[in-house]
């Protein structure tokens, strides 16, 4: 397929060629939606908060994100779900969702909550965290319960995703599966959208970019998430399925270096503040289009999700010179990169928020709690 570069209309000069300053080339994108972040508050926020997670969020050109409930406590009732509201409310620096999530027997309370939440996060293979749901009868119960006005997202691998696929079918009703990663995966998706089954899937710039190969020079601990790296040749699947992805999502999972490089390593990557420079990076080289990123972390994800519009809200990138990813950066808390010493040829310079500058060349602007809640009102 035909893919063209950087379009031009969306390419600006900010100085003239004839002068002496040197040409910076600057995109306009909108604001951007990261609908899978883990931001570790409450309970760890050592790793990350609301207010280091979002000031991330927006030094990556994102101004909506939707957090992950396994934190400690993890979101799976009125008083933990109310505890990461105030913290959210009081310091996030962008606009925000909060996931509830599942357990063997919370279905009926937490449906009472749903229109508070971002969506349903249901925990189908092992990963960091508490949550685990291995017994299908609470599967069901979960299907059941969870109001269709709001989406069910699930961590599903290989057959486990196979067999969430069967059970959403009989309830017929939409599932949204998190970062795909594998070949057999994606063309599992493709085949039940072909069916005409109301399934979506995101693919994380991980998954993308990085595969076994990249192991050696990250580091075995470092290396370690959930869906692990996978072979090169699941990438290229991923690639060459790109029509099949509906959103592109960070799995932000921050944990701090000195517990990467442990004994025991965590598994995840931060990733809101390289996302965007990696995916601009890729237009740059004619790997997909800039309308193939928008559509995936701004049209769909609001679609997906029902996020109300964002008035006034505009991210300006910098494409005119390369430059290496390096996490010294970065906002985030974890204080690594699995991309460090990247070349990407993207850069944030500014981002404006619902009117207001909220980001600057490396400076977060808007104070802790200018972000809201996407399901209170913006
Ligand atoms: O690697 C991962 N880390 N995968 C997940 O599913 C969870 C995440 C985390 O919360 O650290
Ligand atoms: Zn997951
Ligand atoms: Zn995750």
């Amino acid at each position: 397929m035909q893919r063209t570069l950087l379009p031009n209309h969306q390419v600006q000069r900010t100085s003239d060629y004839k002068c002496s300053a040197p040409y910076y080339p600057t995109m306009q994108l909108p604001g951007l939606t990261d609908i899978h972040v883990h931001l570790r508050e409450p309970g760890a926020t050592h790793k990350e908060d609301f207010a280091t997670g979002t000031a991330a969020a927006l030094a990556g050109g994102v101004t909506t994100v939707l957090a992950m409930p396994n934190t400690q406590p993890p979101l799976v009732d009125a008083a933990s779900f109310a505890l990461a509201r105030q913290a959210a409310e009081a310091k996030a620096h962008c606009d925000y969702g909060l996931y509830l999530g599942a357990t063997l027997i919370n279905a009926p309370q937490i449906a009472a909550l749903a229109s508070q939440a971002a969506g349903l996060k249901l925990y189908l293979d092992a990963t960091y965290g508490p949550l685990l749901l291995d017994d299908m009868a609470a599967w069901a119960a979960h299907l059941e319960h969870w109001p269709r006005s709001r989406p069910i997202v699930a961590h599903a691998e290989g057959k486990t995703m196979a067999a969430l696929l069967f059970f959403a079918a009989l309830h017929g009703r939409h599932v949204h599966i998190c970062h795909v990663s594998r070949r057999d995966e994606i063309l599992l998706i493709k085949a039940a959208k072909e069916k005409g089954y109301p399934v979506t899937c995101e693919v994380t710039p991980h998954h993308l970019f990085l595969s076994t190969a990249d192991v050696p020079a990250i580091g075995a601990g470092r290396a370690e998430v959930r869906p692990r790296l996978a072979s090169p040749a699941d990438v290229q699947a991923l690639w060459d399925n790109l029509d099949v992805i509906d959103c592109f999502a960070t799995d932000h999972a921050p944990h701090t270096l000195a517990e990467k490089d442990s004994a025991n390593p965590p598994s995840g990557f931060p990733g809101l503040e390289t996302a965007l420079p990696l995916l601009l990076t890729a237009a740059y080289e004619g790997r997909l289009t800039v309308d193939d990123i928008i559509t995936r972390m701004h049209t769909n994800p609001r679609r997906i999700f029902g996020l109300p519009a964002q008035p006034e809200t505009s991210v300006e990138v910098d494409v005119g010179e390369w430059h290496h990813i390096q996490a010294a950066d970065c906002r985030s808390r974890s204080g690594w990169t699995p991309f460090e010493g990247r070349p990407v040829r993207a850069r944030v310079r500014r981002v404006i928020l619902r009117g207001q500058e909220v980001y600057r060349d490396g400076q977060v602007l808007s104070s802790p709690g200018f972000g809201k809640n996407i399901r209170i009102g913006i």
